[in-house]
């Protein structure tokens, strides 16, 4: 497992303080304690607070699936990708060797739109150790999707997309819905836009309904779900297919009272720093019982497994009438 949190130049001073509380040993503590985990889950967890995240298998397979289920470009030989908080760039590589599976000769502009200075190196490393990607012209936007966008508009761009791919990273904008509308707009006429996000299905989502307040932080994060961007979605009338993308964690341990796996998993589900020690009773009492509902969780052979589902969306692009 590997780290590759990375601060980002929109990051809030509130996000900055929560990851310098967390000293290299806690960090190290949290990675054991997901790698022992890591077996039992069909996931590699998802992003947190404490700058730590791995690519998840759910986001990587679903990724895969869209690209292949979609003909996107349509028969072009030329295909413009955006990569949007594209990270150290694994799913990318793997959708992009996908599309050329699918489409052999096709050649690929592909914009990389990542504020993280250390996720656009690991990204450049991994792409110089891939062999067979001279089809792809990678063009390096060390920015946030924001600057991006003021960018776009300053240099008047005209290009249009027939990719664009927001994975896991609606979270960290200030703005999904303006986010997701940009985006959309550059889509060409057969072009596609893919959110993967924590699904509305999802433990996450009534976690983050019942005890986003009270666990703090509205900065650090979107509490967004892909129920959010359908919800905005079919206010627009904008046409798309949804994918559920399951996942589960293995969360027993956190039922065990002193359990040092537990407490930093519990750390993770709540983004709080030593929640178990810390958190009013009543409080940590409520979260538990919650985390093992059958809204949050299923019981199966002693085990509590919560739904880390993911969830895929494809939009379609914007319809012209004609
Ligand atoms: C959880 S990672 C997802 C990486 C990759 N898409 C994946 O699924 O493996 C979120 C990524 O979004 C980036 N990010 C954070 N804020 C962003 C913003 N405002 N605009 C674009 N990317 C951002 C982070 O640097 C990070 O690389």
């Amino acid at each position: 497992m590997e780290d590759i949190g990375g601060k980002t130049e929109n990051t809030s001073d509130c996000k900055s303080q929560r990851e310098s509380q967390i000293s290299d040993t806690n960090k190290k503590r949290l990675l054991c304690a997901f790698s022992d985990i890591m077996d039992s889950m069909s996931s590699r967890l998802h992003p947190n607070c404490f700058g730590i995240w791995v690519v998840d298998y759910a986001a990587e397979h679903g990724a895969r699936v869209c690209v292949n289920d979609y003909n996107i470009g349509d028969g072009k030989s030329h295909l413009n990708v955006i990569g949007v908080g594209s990270g150290a760039g694994d799913i990318d590589l793997e959708m992009l060797s996908e599309l050329r599976l699918k489409h052999p000769g096709v050649t690929v502009d592909n914009e990389v739109v990542e504020p993280s200075a250390q996720q656009l190196h690991n990204y450049r490393v991994l792409v110089s150790r891939k062999p067979d990607l001279d089809y792809i012209k990678f063009n390096w936007n060390k920015m946030t999707a924001g600057e991006f966008e003021e960018n776009w508009k300053v240099k008047k761009m005209t290009k249009k997309a027939d990719f664009i791919h927001l994975i896991q990273m609606l979270y960290y904008v200030k703005d999904p819905e303006a986010t997701i509308n940009f985006f959309h707009s550059l889509l060409d006429k057969k072009g596609k836009l893919l959110i993967i996000l924590v699904s509305g299905e999802s433990g996450w989502r009534r976690l983050w309904q019942t005890y986003r307040s009270q666990l703090s932080n509205t900065e650090l994060s979107q509490y967004v779900t892909t129920q959010d961007v359908k919800t905005f979605l079919e206010s627009k009338g904008v046409s798309y297919q949804s994918y559920e993308l399951p996942s589960q964690m293995d969360i027993t341990e956190c039922f065990t009272e002193g359990d040092e796996k537990g407490e930093l998993l519990l750390d993770f589900l709540t983004e709080v720093l030593h929640f178990s020690k810390t958190a009013p009773p009543d409080l940590k009492a409520g979260v538990l019982e919650l985390l093992r509902h059958p809204d949050c969780s299923v019981e199966s052979n002693g085990k509590i497994i919560f739904n880390n589902n993911l969830g895929a969306i494809v939009i379609d692009p914007v319809q012209t009438g004609c």
